[in-house]
């Protein structure tokens, strides 16, 4: 069974519902360049498996690249992400590229001293580092950009005005918002005439808080789909000694248990996405391993119905807490 093309919003685009992230694009930790992911052909190689199993939608990030880690410091994997592209241009016809901006660290391509992380959601910032990430990827458009983080200086008519101007320019057919409180999301929503159409998210077994914080009941409300960003809690779910990590080891026991419940041969990881799948707000799933093997796994849940019922969610909702509900 194919991964479904959902819309994002009722007024957004249309994407897979298993995305491919590239926070980990040439490295698994996530810092650490990997020099057998770093190619262009290793990485057109996950873009065709991508395609082959309907992932069409890819999520990036200006400042995706290793970080604070001699000698990647950050902004290098949309370039890379570019000339994997450059190798098979067509492909660009049949996917959605997601990318974000508004996280500025210190590295030598900034023409002024930047010696604090901050975040920059002034009009030249956003537009500077939107035209980039077209250069790099080789496009003339983007399908989906987000505000990267929640900027304490954020002025909402400046950043509303860049975001405006860029999707009138064509340059930017939909706009959305990552790691976004509601108060947020509703302070930037009300300067703009179009909606936002997501809130990229963390959202994994592990982490509940878009649940408890009211993330997650606005984007139901709005119809905003949220993107779950570290699905499998960054691969912590896997961890091999738990004996000092309670809270891992009761998600291992209720994760196999529900996995189990659809066949020996479901994977805990077929099981926490499905148990993200399961929430009202319709979530979609940024997917952040590098093994293809990994991917054709996410996509055989649909093939397996894993429509978890409430008990099966209740259980991995208990085993995340650490409790019943009251
Ligand atoms: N908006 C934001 O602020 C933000 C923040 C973080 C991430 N993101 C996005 O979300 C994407 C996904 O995040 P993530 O990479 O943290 O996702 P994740 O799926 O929670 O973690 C991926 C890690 O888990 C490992 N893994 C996956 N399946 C495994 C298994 N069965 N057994 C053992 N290890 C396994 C992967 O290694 P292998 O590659 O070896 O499988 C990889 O190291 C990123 O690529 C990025 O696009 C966004």
């Amino acid at each position: 069974m194919a991964i479904p093309q959902v819309k994002l919003h009722p007024e957004g685009p249309t994407v897979s519902q298993l995305i491919f992230g590239t926070w980990r694009l040439a490295n698994s930790n996530g810092f650490e360049a990997d020099s057998s992911l770093a190619t262009p052909e290793s990485v057109l190689e996950r873009i065709e498996a991508c395609l082959e199993l309907g992932i069409t939608t890819f999520d990036l990030a200006d400042i995706y690249g290793g970080r604070r880690r001699w000698p990647v410091i950050g902004y290098a994997y949309e370039e890379l992400f570019g000339k994997a592209l450059a190798l098979n241009p067509e492909l660009r016809k049949k996917m959605q590229l997601i990318t974000k901006t508004g996280i500025k660290i210190p590295n030598e391509m900034w023409s002024e001293k930047v010696y604090v992380n901050h975040y920059d959601t002034s009009y030249d910032y956003v537009r500077s580092q939107v035209e980039r990430s077209l250069r790099l990827l080789g496009t003339d458009h983007l399908d989906v950009v987000l505000i990267h983080r929640l900027d304490y200086l954020l002025d909402a008519d400046e950043t509303a005005k860049v975001m405006t101007d860029l999707r009138n320019e064509g340059k930017v057919k939909y706009w959305g918002v990552s790691n976004h409180t509601y108060t947020q999301v509703e302070l930037l929503q009300s300067r703009l005439d179009f909606p936002l159409v997501t809130n990229q998210i963390e959202f994994s077994p592990s982490c509940l808080t878009g649940m408890d914080d009211g993330t997650l009941d606005q984007c139901q409300r709005l119809r905003m789909s949220p993107m779950c960003w570290s699905p499998l809690g960054g691969g912590s779910l896997f961890k091999k000694d738990v004996s000092n990590d309670p809270k891992t080891e009761r998600l291992q026991k209720a994760l196999r248990k529900v996995a189990n419940d659809f066949g020996n041969d479901t994977t805990l990881d077929q099981a926490a996405y499905s148990f993200l799948l399961r929430h009202p707000s319709k979530p979609v799933i940024v997917l952040g391993t590098n093994k293809i093997d990994r991917l054709k796994g996410a996509a055989a849940i649909y093939d397996k119905k894993m429509n978890l019922d409430r008990q099966q969610f209740y259980l991995i909702w208990e085993a995340s807490k650490g409790h019943s509900v009251p």
